[in-house]
């Protein structure tokens, strides 16, 4: 399989330059000897970088779930495919075995079709870290049917815009969730929800805390008494290389989310490599990634990527912290953890508790360690690889995003020398590329610039659901003929990458992406509320948090402003999610805008910031006056 994986640093570049070189006869070749397919491909890759219409594999026939699933049963049918471990420490462990989940998947399918499920409807799913999430997802990809997860911690009224956007004919819940020592009522969220989701005909409502909830007749249906009755075969649905396989929400610096549609043979060809030899997988490695399935983090590397390569991955329900801030070295530990891969801001957390809490567990399982999401800082960076890699495993920065479906620049662990904070070399197949303001191409080494992707590679997006005009836009219209990350990064002497983060009005907190310009709109609903601006400061453990200039519409009015941040802040909570609220709100007179009326951004970022340098040019500015003043009340 010398094709497929990448042994060491001048086989790197040898794959690399091939895949550059001939990009068609590269995935060509990884399409052909990894994978099972009803039918091959005409031709491998089509594509209008200005048309923005990309296709992969064309006339190809396959189905994800026989690559995950059926493909195994005769080889590693009795080895586990999934490790489940509960929330609480004392409810034990499950070992879901390649056979016990390709049943589960099959009877999940069959009570999918009872629901009058058929080959490209769309189905919402918003479960918990439960193995009915991972089951009911592949049993959507084997009928044909189009999953979109919504993270179940989003309010009703982002499921809402998320649903309707889609225009999911079934939504797939739990009576609730356990977070630590919480248990949350994900179905009254649900039926607050669906009073505003007309194409919502059926809900599927799994069993998991026990709680008390309400079930509409006609509309809610426990999925477990259907799941008894159903039939444990199933007939694969043959899919198209390019039928949807997924859609997932993410957010943009401006008005509602974006739904990156997916679909089946290029996100299967790429997630499968990349797993493979971003985390160095073996046979018999156990496979922990900390994320939720509910982004595209666990979309590909709990998933889908594993399962292609017939790996064991960990599906962890709980809290880094519950019960005690050693849950995830403690899990290490017991399951003998050999790969693990989390979230900067998950290690910043950890990284404040006592060392002893990591330094006492045995994690000499570990070979590999890895971090996606958002820029690592040094001291995070080396935290991590003192104290739970102990120095001998290398940390795999891995930089990529919702719409590219897989990994695109990371070290290749035992190929790659790593370097503290930088993703390093783009995977084979990924031509990045810096650009100036002026769309001009930045060459040589050494430099900075917006990252955009010349090629483009399997895993990519095709579209945003039910607006293209928009995908074309956001992505390829910035920097004609390329695919634009959002994203700056600086190139160093040897070609490194470093991501420095997002150049539009996106801010990661905690991992999470939210655009700015939503939280602004629910803010501005608030009736004492004119106009807000937010953005994006540095904060410890979050990377990043929110800082809100607000501007009230009677300043002399007699509400107390404490109430007012309140009040705002559980707006946000309301219709956005609680990651969304601001740590900071100062109430100001006026926000620095343009003459042609736009608010001045960069200028709030550095007093969020505390740097008061260097404003910059702010001769454009309509209002100059309103600086000072801002500055002098900075929060
Ligand atoms: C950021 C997550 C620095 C980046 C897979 C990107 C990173 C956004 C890294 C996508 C990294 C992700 N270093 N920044 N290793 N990984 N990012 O769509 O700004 O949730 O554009 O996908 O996260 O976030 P998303």
């Amino acid at each position: 399989m010398r094709n497929y994986v990448i042994e060491d640093l001048p086989h790197y570049f040898e794959e690399y330059k091939k895949s550059i070189k001939n990009p068609k006869k590269f995935w060509d070749k990884v399409a052909d000897q990894n994978f099972v397919w009803y039918q091959r491909w005409s031709k491998v890759v089509k594509y209008d970088m200005n048309e923005a219409k990309i296709t992969w594999f064309k006339d190809a026939k396959l189905n994800i779930t026989k690559n995950c699933l059926d493909r195994h049963l005769s080889v590693r049918g009795e080895k586990t495919a999934i490790i489940w471990e509960p929330n609480d420490p004392k409810e034990e462990a499950q070992h879901i075995s390649y056979n016990d989940l390709y049943t589960r998947v099959n009877k999940t399918a069959n009570v999918l079709r009872e629901m009058g499920i058929e080959k490209g409807d769309r189905v919402c799913i918003y479960l918990p870290m439960i193995p009915e999430l991972a089951v009911t997802m592949l049993a959507c990809a084997k009928l044909g049917a189009v999953h979109s997860v919504i993270f179940a911690g989003f309010s009703a009224s982002a499921v809402v815009s998320r649903v309707n956007d889609c225009g999911a004919k079934l939504l797939i819940t739990s009576d609730g969730s356990y977070r630590g020592s919480k248990v949350l009522d994900l179905k009254s969220i649900i039926d607050e929800a669906l009073e505003k989701c007309p194409t919502v005909e059926k809900t599927l409502v799994v069993k998991r805390t026990r709680n008390e909830v309400k079930m509409k007749e006609g509309r809610d249906f426990w999925m477990d008494n259907l799941y008894e009755k159903a039939s444990a075969d199933f007939v694969t649905v043959i899919m198209d290389a390019e039928d949807p396989l997924f859609i997932l929400y993410t957010s943009g610096s401006t008005g509602k989310p974006k739904g990156m549609l997916h679909t089946s043979a290029g996100y299967m060809v790429y997630s499968a490599y990349t797993f493979k030899n971003v985390f160095n997988y073996q046979e018999n490695d156990i496979y922990w990634c900390t994320a939720d399935i509910g982004w595209i983090t666990g979309h590909s590397y709990i998933l889908y990527g594993p399962l292609l390569n017939g790996a064991t991955t960990v599906i962890f329900e709980g809290v880094p912290t519950y019960p005690e801030p050693d849950r995830f070295w403690e899990l290490i530990e017991k399951h003998k953890v050999t790969q693990f891969y989390t979230a900067p801001t998950a290690i910043r957390s950890l990284a404040k508790e006592s060392t002893e809490w990591v330094d006492k567990h045995d994690l000499s399982s570990l070979r590999v360690i890895g971090s996606v999401g958002e820029p690592i800082n040094e001291e995070a960076w080396h935290w991590f690889n003192d104290h739970v890699g102990r120095k001998k495993c290398p940390i795999v920065d891995t930089w990529w995003q919702t719409e590219t479906g897989g990994i695109m620049i990371s070290p290749i662990p035992f190929v790659t020398p790593t370097k503290p904070t930088y993703a390093t070399l783009p995977l084979p197949g990924i031509q990045p590329v810096l650009m100036d303001d002026k769309r001009n191409e930045i060459t040589g080494n050494q430099v900075t610039g917006n990252l955009c992707i010349r090629f483009p590679w399997p895993g990519i997006a095709r579209t945003i659901w039910g607006d293209h005009q928009r995908y074309k836009e956001t992505y390829f219209s910035a920097f004609p003929g390329k695919y634009f990350t959002g994203d700056g990064a600086l190139r160093d002497e040897v070609g490194y990458y470093r991501i420095t983060g997002r150049v539009d009005d996106v801010v990661i907190v905690s991992g999470h992406n939210l655009g700015t310009a939503p939280i602004e709109d629910s803010i501005n609903e608030h009736p004492a509320v004119a106009e807000s601006a937010i953005v994006g400061f540095p904060h410890d453990i979050k990377g990043s948090a929110l800082y809100g200039f607000v501007i009230l519409k009677d300043s002399g009015s007699d509400r107390k402003q404490e109430n007012l941040v309140k009040e705002i802040n559980q707006l946000i909570s309301d219709q956005i999610g609680p990651i969304a609220k601001l740590d900071k709100i100062q109430f100001v007179s006026g926000l620095p805008k343009t003459r042609s009326g736009k608010i001045m951004r960069r200028i709030l970022r550095k007093i969020a910031e505390g740097d008061f340098s260097n404003f910059g040019d702010t001769s454009t500015l309509l209002n100059p006056e309103i600086v000072e003043e801002i500055k002098n009340e900075r929060i």
